[in-house]
């Protein structure tokens, strides 16, 4: 069952009822503000940190799910509803939500009025644009009353809260004009304040929420709504919220547009006042001034399409298949802009209080990010390795505002480091800009301990190097990618977070997993010290890289699939031997993409079981058989009943891996096979099943031993959106940056047909088109501009701005 359909031309997914089985969401907001918006208008904002600059209140864990947002409520005089139908609920005559890149609209029709809300974040400006439209479609006139409601967040989410004693005691606003003014704590410490602004001359205001609402109400019946009155009063400590009253009168087929702007004002220090207990509102209004007409908010919002427009030419396929073509040239590359900016912060799953910008992340996010803003790329690539300990370890995650890493979540994962190589690799790849690894970063974000970025990673890679176990396999410390392999942890109390309690590091258990990784991201390392010219340091990293080859293919080995780790007593995991959990899907997926085995014929054999033992209608499982015990040997994986999260689940994020090791061996079908089981676009028919939004990807599905097979959770902040994107775009199209060139290798299934493909790269435009001649994969004949090349690689020449590439496959 579906809720909605692609709109392909528009770049939309259009959801004709409100009632999803969760809340669908959007983001708005590229730079430092943003919102998160659901089908039903609901949602909040922050500026730069869903923790510590949270703009306004959302309620977690509520009934309904989905509660508060920026709600907009007409009275009509027969009743009361909201374009997007939430909170009031009322049945609407006609209702529509399209959630586009950057921008949400809705549209509610009731009684003959028409109102829509167009809601983006325009380039450039600390500001939300809400341009509500209402249209008297009677034959009558019409007169009625908006109000608008939007509930302030005193800043710190996480204080917000949880520390009542003091907050409820501390809400200040100022109201001046159409403009109410959210100042909490400016007298002291904060030089920022927000705004919700209307331009439009209004009737009333309400700016305490009891009042608004009335003691006992929740926002779906608000007093000053029912009674058709505001209260006009000023808050003062409590609750502070913002809401505007205005009487509308249209002819019948007239149309009114007002402008709502909820903003966020920060002031120099010196110039915060405009008088004693005055705030300086100077820069408000302005920003107020430059979006108070339509002409202007038309202009932001076409400007806002030109910007999508030109990110998404960067990489643009057409294929026989739309659902590739919608993924690849819209919602894939979305969902990756907005993993780049959330990291894992806040989404409906991710409170935006507890965890911040991760390590690997933030690293993995880069990979599908890079090609779109690749300056971006690097700042966040120097920020991240600015939290990385001397000793080459790292902090698990750091806050956005602050850029500081921090242990609330814990230290000491044993991959973190590698994923640093990874995406530094990626970019330089992307950009050939050898520079970034001469930058000098801090090490704990502290200046003083400073060193090149090339040194960074060569401390990452010697991390690894230098903590090997008793099979001369990686040490897993805390976890590896699997947060929740907790190899020396053995927790035994209730409430002990399996990524904090105990010993961060044991000197046996291995993982094989980061075997497979340091074998992928050391021979990416030798690479970038070829490029400085460093020979001795890429033999020296080679012969390391081989030594854990080594390891992997014997220690690692399981008779007919990779072995997962080694546990604290040296048991293994994820082997025949063990009477749970005998396959992993992640060793079989990065070790045979990092080439593991291929020689030997190992690695056909680990796709195979993969096939076997893992496989379902809805991807692949992360692990089988399910844990039906706590092993207190192996911690967290074992904690979640079976089928959901890692105990079993299909978490998507490893699925792209299996994929592209596919496509390593050239198998197109299978690894376009599994692409299509986790693609939102192919399983939107099942949306009633799926449940998630069918235009991005979701953490984890549950696997086949659990209740809900193959109902998602986690949508939206996953490292799925990143991988799937190199999997579709480099491996299985297979347009692959390297340091020379990009390499074109594509691995399709014998059925996919000839495609033709753009790809934006270090200022050149390539247009390629490919013959696929019924084959999955191996490239024929590569002709670039007119003339036929040997290998894969089209080099790359500084002077030429246009390559025309025809491929024969
Ligand atoms: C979550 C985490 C990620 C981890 C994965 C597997 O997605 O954000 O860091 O690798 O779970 O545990
Ligand atoms: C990841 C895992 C989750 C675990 C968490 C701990 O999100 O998916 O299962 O609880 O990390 O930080």
């Amino acid at each position: 069952m579906k809720y909605g359909y692609f709109d392909d031309k528009a770049r939309e997914y259009v959801i004709t009822t409100p009632k999803t089985p969760l809340p669908w969401i959007n983001y708005l907001g590229n730079e430092d503000f943003f919102s998160l918006v659901s089908n039903t208008c609901g949602g909040y904002s922050f500026y730069k940190d869903a923790k510590l600059l949270r703009l306004t209140r959302y309620r977690y864990n509520n009934v309904p799910f989905d509660n508060n947002g920026k709600y907009y409520y007409i009275n009509d005089g027969h009743g009361i509803w909201n374009p997007g139908w939430q909170p009031v609920k009322t049945p609407l005559d006609f209702y529509e939500c399209r959630h586009g890149v950057g921008y949400s609209r809705f549209t509610g029709k009731k009684r003959g009025l028409k109102a829509e809300v167009l809601a983006f974040v325009p380039l450039g400006d600390n500001c939300e644009i809400n341009r509500v439209t209402i249209t008297n479609e009677s034959e009558d006139k019409r007169s009625f009353k908006l109000f608008s409601y939007v509930e302030w967040c005193l800043w710190n989410a996480d204080d917000d809260m949880k520390n009542f004693q003091r907050l409820l005691s501390c809400g200040e606003v100022e109201v001046k004009g159409s403009a109410i003014y959210h100042k909490t704590e400016y007298r002291e410490r904060r030089d920022h304040y927000a705004f919700f602004s209307v331009n439009e001359k209004i009737d009333g205001f309400d700016t305490v929420r009891d009042d608004f609402l009335g003691a006992y109400n929740n926002n779906d019946e608000p007093d000053s709504v029912v009674l058709q009155r505001s209260n006009n009063t000023l808050a003062s400590g409590w609750s502070p919220i913002a809401s505007h009253q205005i009487c509308i009168t249209l002819e019948p087929g007239e149309s009114k547009s007002l402008i709502f702007i909820l903003g966020y004002i920060e002031n120099p220090r010196e110039n915060k006042w405009e008088s004693y207990g005055v705030i300086n509102k100077k820069p408000a209004e302005e920003l107020q001034e430059k979006y108070s007409t339509d002409e202007a908010v038309d202009k932001a919002f076409s400007a806002l399409g030109d910007y999508w427009d030109s990110l998404l030419s960067r990489y643009h396929v057409e294929s026989a298949d739309e659902k590739v073509n919608r993924m690849v040239n819209v919602w894939n590359q979305y969902q990756c802009m907005v993993t780049f900016n959330m990291s894992r912060s806040a989404s409906y799953y991710e409170s935006g209080i507890g965890r911040g910008m991760g390590f690997r992340d933030s690293c993995q996010d880069l990979l599908g990010f890079v090609h779109l803003i690749p300056d971006r790329a690097r700042e966040r690539i120097l920020d991240i390795a600015a939290t990385q300990f001397e000793d080459g370890r790292a902090y698990h995650q750091y806050q956005p505002l602050t850029k500081k890493g921090n242990s609330d979540i814990g230290s000491g994962f044993n991959d973190d480091p590698l994923w640093l190589i990874a995406c530094t690799s990626a970019y330089v790849r992307e950009t050939g800009d050898v520079s970034i690894l001469k930058e000098s970063v801090p090490f704990d974000n502290d200046d003083s301990k400073a060193a090149p970025l090339m040194d960074h990673l060569k401390r990452s890679f010697d991390f690894t190097a230098t903590h090997k176990g008793p099979h001369g396999l990686p040490l897993i410390g805390r976890a590896d990618w699997n947060d929740c392999l907790n190899l020396n942890c053995f927790s035994e109390h209730p409430g002990e977070s399996f990524q904090t309690f105990g010993p961060s590091e044991g000197p046996v258990a291995e993982s094989v997993f980061i075997a497979g990784m340091f074998v992928k991201y050391g021979e990416e390392y030798a690479q970038l010290a070829e490029l400085l010219g460093d020979e001795s340091e890429a033999k020296r990293a080679r012969d390391e890289v081989k030594k854990v080859y080594e390891a992997a293919i014997t220690a690692g080995w399981d008779g007919e699939w990779f072995v997962r780790a080694y546990d604290a007593h040296s048991n293994k995991v994820g082997s025949k031997e063990c009477e749970e959990g005998q396959i992993y899907i992640e060793p079989q997926g990065f070790c045979v993409l990092a080439g593991i085995g291929v020689k030997e014929g190992l690695a056909e054999k680990a796709l195979k079981s993969v096939e076997e033992r893992l496989d379902t209608k809805y991807g692949v499982m992360i692990l089988q058989p399910a844990y039906t015990k706590y092993h207190l040997e192996l911690g967290e994986v074992s904690s979640y009943p079976p089928g959901y999260k890692e105990n079993a689940g299909i978490f998507c994020h490893n699925n792209p891996w299996v994929s592209i090791a596919e496509t390593v061996l050239g198998h197109g079908d299978r690894a376009f096979e599994i692409y299509k089981k986790t693609c939102p676009a192919y399983i939107e028919e099942i949306s009633d099943v799926h449940c998630t939004e069918p235009y991005v990807y979701s953490q984890m599905v549950a696997g086949r031993d659990a209740k809900f097979f193959g109902q998602g959770k986690n949508s939206w902040l996953t490292g799925t959106a990143a991988w799937t994107f190199v999997n579709i775009s480099q491996y299985i199209l297979g347009v692959y940056p390297t340091h020379n060139g990009l390499s074109i290798n594509p691995c399709v299934p014998a059925d996919f047909g000839d495609f033709s493909l753009t790809r934006k790269y270090r200022g050149a435009v390539y247009n390629i088109t490919v013959k696929q001649n019924g084959s999955q994969s191996g490239v024929k004949k590569l002709i670039v501009n007119g003339k036929e090349i040997s290998g894969n690689v089209i080099p790359y020449e500084e002077n030429v701005k246009e390559y025309t590439v025809e491929v024969e496959m």
